[in-house]
């Protein structure tokens, strides 16, 4: 067998490739085509979708570990505009852990689902139920969120949505069919900062935007290979797979700042790792006899760019390995400002652009831009759960807020699925040796239309 098909079998062998229709003799060519192609949908659109308000959201809760639990607090702080209905986990001391958060406020008592694999389906069946929240390993996302829609149900899924260019057309499709909203709770774009940036882009303060950077640069060397992660799922997906495997926490809010979806739209992906040494270092430093001696395909660092159609570019980085300080790098950069995070420095054409802004100007422009959200949530963020600094609690109170009122969710199953999509375009990328992949167009040419955000619109 010749090197090139060779290469190609073995790129076959990687699971972002199974499942397109394609059979192993494709040239890299035939592959990127497939993979731009779009398929027929049996729905209609659903940008901006408006649903009859739901007075009292009564939701269910699936997959109740490190997460999961802090989604049943979260939803139990807007109770009663949403109200806890029925809680699931695998494992019964999930459930009883939830059920004793819950006991802390004492204002509700779930049904509860536990004990098998797929117990999840009898909570998802109920005819009494209007949202499920999922917090699952990340191989569940996708059926658990599709079969949820096809009952009937709105969805919020945890991050990211699917894994697999396959199901995120699947989850795109079914939310088109059902007419249902499935946001990918994207947390870190109800951030402070984030909103701050996002309000200044806006108001044309950066010109016009050029480039961003995103990063899910976290040291998670404490949670791999000890099950604090259900039966250590998360390492498990650095055996089998490389390229950017969480790119949405970085690229959710530097996508919201440029428009995406709304104006503008991913146009291709290119993807560099860098080889694989930190998890097999760290089986050895653990003990870990179920990971020590295998081989890890994942790169310590991947580097992945994105250009979208107006010709601006994203840097999107991806490494839990390194010792190194905690940064999602937020970075944006116009013809009139540039901002980085940590931490926040801004600098601003005309105000001595070599240096940051000193303290006193950097305060000006925080407290002039500041968003909506922020100004109104202050005095209720001190009173409830501050994950996150308190994105989290802003997150359920909007997503709430929206089906209270009958709005478009803020984040839609398309952003959901611009952002999650990198995870399996960044892998294709680099086994096919880096080339450029084109990001299919979920939206069908709807991101072409000039939109608000939800959030900068209903309130
Ligand atoms: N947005 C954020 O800031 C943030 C933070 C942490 C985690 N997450 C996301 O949340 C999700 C969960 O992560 P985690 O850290 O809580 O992991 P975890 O392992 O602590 O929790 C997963 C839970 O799912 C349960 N589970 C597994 N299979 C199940 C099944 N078939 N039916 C029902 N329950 C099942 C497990 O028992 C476990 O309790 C992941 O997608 C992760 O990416 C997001």
């Amino acid at each position: 067998m010749d090197n090139r098909r060779s290469f190609i079998k073995k790129t076959f062998a990687a699971s972002s490739l199974i499942g397109m229709g394609l059979t192993s003799s494709a040239s890299p060519q035939e592959i990127i085509e497939k993979i731009g192609s779009i398929p027929k949908t049996k729905g209609q659109s659903v940008i901006g979708l408006r649903v009859d308000p739901i007075e009292q959201v009564r939701v269910g809760l699936i997959g109740l570990g490190m997460r999961g639990n802090g989604h049943v607090r979260l939803q139990d702080a807007v109770y009663p505009k949403a109200k806890v209905v029925a809680i699931c986990d695998i494992r019964e001391e999930m459930v009883t852990k939830a059920l004793e958060a819950l006991k802390e406020t004492n204002k509700q008592k779930p049904d509860t689902y536990f004990g098998k694999e797929d117990s999840w389906r009898a909570l998802v069946e109920r005819d009494d139920l209007d949202l499920i929240v999922i917090s699952t390993p990340w191989l569940l996302h996708a059926p658990m969120a599709k079969y949820a829609m096809l009952q009937g149900k709105h969805v919020a899924v945890e991050v990211p949505m699917a894994l697999t260019v396959e199901e995120t057309w699947d989850l795109v499709n079914t939310a088109e069919e059902m007419q249902k909203n499935c946001m990918m709770m994207e947390n870190v774009c109800y951030g402070n900062e984030e909103l701050w940036l996002l309000n200044m882009a806006q108001e044309g303060v950066f010109g016009e935007l050029t480039y961003g950077e995103a990063a899910y640069n976290h040291d998670l060397s404490g949670y791999f290979m000890t099950n604090r992660y259900y039966e250590n799922w998360r390492a498990k997906q650095h055996l089998i797979h490389d390229g950017n495997l969480y790119p949405t926490h970085g690229l959710g809010p530097v996508a919201q700042y440029m428009d995406i979806l709304r104006g503008d739209s991913f146009q291709h992906i290119v993807s560099v790792s860098t080889k694989s040494a930190g998890m097999s270092l760290l089986a050895e430093e653990l003990g870990a006899d179920e990971f020590i001696g295998k081989e890890f395909k994942h790169g310590d660092m991947n580097n992945s760019l994105i250009r979208t159609f107006d010709g601006k570019t994203i840097l999107v980085q991806h490494d839990v390995i390194t010792p190194r300080p905690y940064s999602r790098k937020n970075v944006l950069a116009g013809t009139k400002a540039y901002h980085e995070g940590y931490p926040s420095r801004l600098s601003v054409k005309g105000m001595d652009s070599h240096r940051f802004l000193p303290d006193d100007k950097y305060d000006e422009m925080r407290s002039r831009y500041k968003h909506w959200i922020w100004k109104k949530m202050e005095e209720d963020l001190a009173k409830n759960p501050n994950f996150h600094g308190g994105m989290d609690y802003l997150m359920t109170y909007r997503l709430i807020d929206c089906l209270n009122n009958g709005w478009p969710v803020d984040q839609d199953v398309y952003d959901g699925a611009a952002w999650s999509i990198v995870t399996p375009l960044s892998e294709i990328s680099i086994q096919l040796g880096n080339v450029p992949v084109q990001v299919p167009d979920f939206t069908r040419g709807g991101w072409k239309e000039k939109r608000k955000l939800p959030i900068q619109e209903f309130y």
